[in-house]
């Protein structure tokens, strides 16, 4: 069987269950109550290795036989995952080496998640043969509907420091480098006297000295942990693949560090899956996250940035499955994570993951675990196994999606969409300085789409792609790609001259691929497009006031960093720093290619500037002759077959008014609406344009 783009035929409403922590006889009651919720799929055994191999070599099907059968007898689908995210203990006594070990070279203890390497000959071959005997065992029964791999790839820790990582990347080096001194030259390794003169020599970036890692070998680490989870992935699906059945797909769950998801996507699934978990928003994360990178609860997105999650999964599967979406709060007893979902926000989040691009959504999990490290992480149902609010919160969400089926498989519209390639979130990790501008510059544009409503796309750069394929994109933004190639390069150039408007931010195009400077002005490979050369930059001196701009009279900060554009002839200045050193040169500029223009902006994308951006590249007033909403409801267009589908979400515990300016059908009550109307706290709406 080959690799599929596969689509649900219609709405899906899954569970996560695990027979396995239940007394059999609840099954059957469970499975009726389930498909009386309107939930026709579940999905197991992602967990259950040692069920179906309690010894080494032994295998024992009957258990989830009997389940499986009883899910045909009722007409309940399944998703099948396979189990090597936990390894049996068995494994890892008898074979140490299948564990994977922290920077220090401390091998993890059996237990928890995760804890195995993707590089030991034994765990592959275990994997294997489990994999294997699973798929020929229950590739063919008709309840199972798809197959999962692994589970959140990656998630748990990116970092593999076993000592078959460090063997396998040794062998992954001198497969890309071939000589010790390319390599060398690559990496750099004049300086500091780190010259290799044997590749035994070589190890992964560890416990080094005052942070002093060799750069373009922490790029080279991250890229080989991205080919062992990739290559993971893709020895499963292949065996998959010669004992499903057709038109059953493959799929893993999740977007983790350490992976570009956009190439093991397209190697290796059918369908990408995601784990929705908006309320992450409201838990300690939260608040690492706003320390680290100052955005969040007071700017409004909270859990609305679910969106931007979803939209980067989008990115790599624009129809896509979530296999988990927050039922209920999350903890681990060792870690407070989320509060419980206030009412209307199970439909509220279940409809996000519908507006962005899911058609089969599966609430994690049936019921809370009485017991392990998740026994605070609330499923549909509580340990009383008590019909809740909750639970008739779902089977209203079920309710509503046969509601809006002629939505399902449309497609989201987007005029914006953000750029990303996985060498640079890599180079972003790696180096600070990126690490500083980077991420939450990417959040403050989606932020500032969301609260214009300009729908956002993000785009994986590939070096296989087309220009073609950007051309929907009235504007792409690239916000710091540091590290250019000439292939990136020309399908940028090619997306300009085709019509399309390209925004650069600062440090764009002054590193090659192994994450060196080249002796030339930045932004190097891109300068023909921005018509610009960087004299100089740097970080806004700390004792020296704010650099700013001025733009139709208005004061706008250039925060954190700035570069310091030289014209070229035919480049126009669209604004000049002021208030600094350099007050004078130019900030903001923008250079024609072809039917298109490339702005080139001196620093760091702010929520203003963005502002300013949207409206000097007509994205602002996008559904102005549609509706107008306050910022706090998000918009999504969805179209098929001709059709404008609107799905509007009020995140907001307050009733909001807006304003139709065209004739809908309210999808949902089949009625015909117009002008002003409210959307309750949490409420979702549907609507069809009429023509
Ligand atoms: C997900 C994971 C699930 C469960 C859930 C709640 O990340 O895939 O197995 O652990 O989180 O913690």
């Amino acid at each position: 069987m080959k690799k599929q783009n596969y689509m649900w035929p219609s709405y899906t409403v899954g569970v996560c269950y695990y027979p396995e922590h239940w007394d059999e006889a609840l099954w059957e009651s469970d499975l009726d109550r389930m498909l009386s919720a309107g939930i026709t799929a579940v999905r197991v055994f992602e967990f259950a290795w040692s069920i179906a191999e309690p010894e080494e070599g032994v295998f024992q099907f009957e258990f989830f036989d009997r389940f499986l059968d009883l899910c045909l007898k009722k007409n309940m689908k399944v998703i099948f995952g396979t189990p090597t995210a936990t390894p049996p203990a068995w494994l890892s006594a008898k074979y140490p080496e299948v564990l994977n070990a922290d920077n220090n070279g401390i091998p993890y203890e059996h237990g928890a998640r995760r804890h195995y390497n993707y590089n030991s000959p034994v765990y592959k071959e275990k994997c294997r043969r489990i994999v294997t005997a699973l798929a020929e065992h229950f590739g063919k029964h008709p309840a199972v509907c798809g197959w999962q791999i692994d589970n959140e790839i990656n998630c748990e820790t990116d970092d593999f420091h076993s000592e078959a990582d460090q063997a396998a990347f040794r062998i992954y080096l001198q497969k890309k480098y071939q000589s010790l001194a390319e390599l060398n030259r690559a990496w750099g390794t004049v300086f500091w006297n780190q010259t290799y003169t044997d590749w035994e020599q070589i190890r992964l970036p560890g416990h080094v000295l005052n942070r002093g890692w060799n750069p373009h070998q922490r790029l080279d680490y991250i890229r080989f942990v991205s080919d062992s989870a990739r290559s993971f992935c893709f020895m499963q699906a292949e065996i998959l693949r010669r004992f499903i059945k057709p038109g059953d797909f493959i799929t893993t769950n999740g977007i983790f560090g350490h992976i570009d998801n956009y190439a093991m996507n397209e190697e290796s699934l059918d369908i990408f899956g995601y784990d929705s978990y908006p309320n992450f928003a409201f838990g300690l994360n939260h608040r690492d996250h706003l320390q680290k990178t100052g955005f969040g609860l007071e700017e409004g997105l909270n859990d609305r940035r679910w969106s931007m999650h979803l939209s980067e999964v989008r990115a790599i599967c624009p129809h896509f499955a979530i296999l988990e979406q927050q039922a209920g709060a999350g903890s681990w007893i060792s870690r407070m994570e989320g509060p419980m979902p206030i009412p209307g926000q199970i439909m509220l989040w279940g409809m996000q993951s519908i507006a962005h691009g899911a058609d089969f959504v599966s609430f994690f999990r049936w019921r809370t675990c009485p017991f392990g490290t998740e026994m605070y992480w609330h499923g549909i149902l509580d340990y009383d196994n008590q019909y809740n609010r909750r639970l008739a919160e779902v089977g209203d969400f079920a309710s509503m999606l046969k509601k809006i089926e002629p939505l399902c498989g449309s497609d989201y519209q987007a005029p914006l969409a953000i750029v990303k390639d996985f060498d640079n979130m890599a180079d972003a990790e790696v180096d600070v300085w990126h690490g500083r501008l980077d991420y939450p510059d990417e959040e403050n544009i989606y932020c500032q789409a969301q609260l214009s409503h300009v729908p956002c796309d993000f785009v994986y750069l590939s070096d296989t792609m087309e220009a073609a394929d950007l051309d929907p994109y009235k504007v792409l933004i690239y916000p710091h790609p540091a590290i250019m190639t000439g292939e990136k390069a020309k399908i940028l150039t090619q997306y300009v001259e085709r019509g399309g408007t390209l925004i650069l931010g600062c440090r764009s195009g002054y590193k090659d691929e192994n994450g060196q400077c080249p002796m030339k002005s930045a932004p190097g490979l891109l300068s023909d497009l921005t018509g610009t050369r960087v004299k100089e930059s740097g970080f806004q001196h700390p004792a020296m006031p704010d650099a700013f701009i001025l733009l139709d009279g208005l004061k706008i900060e250039a925060s954190v960093f700035q570069d310091h554009l030289e014209p070229g002839q035919e480049t126009e200045v669209l604004a000049r720093y002021q208030g600094a050193w350099f007050t004078g040169t130019a900030a903001l500029t923008r250079h024609r290619t072809g039917k298109g223009s490339c702005i080139h902006w001196g620093s760091t994308f702010t929520l203003p500037v963005l502002k300013k951006l949207f409206d000097m590249t007509g994205l602002s007033g996008h559904f102005d002759d549609i509706i107008s909403l306050p910022e706090s409801v998000e918009i999504a267009e969805r179209t098929k077959d001709g059709r404008r589908f609107f799905i509007l979400l009020n995140y907001m515990p307050e009733a909001q008014e807006i304003v139709l300016h065209r004739h809908m059908k309210d999808m949902v009550r089949g009625t015909s609406v117009f002008g002003k109307r409210i959307i309750h706290p949490f409420q979702v709406l549907v609507m069809e344009k009429e023509s």
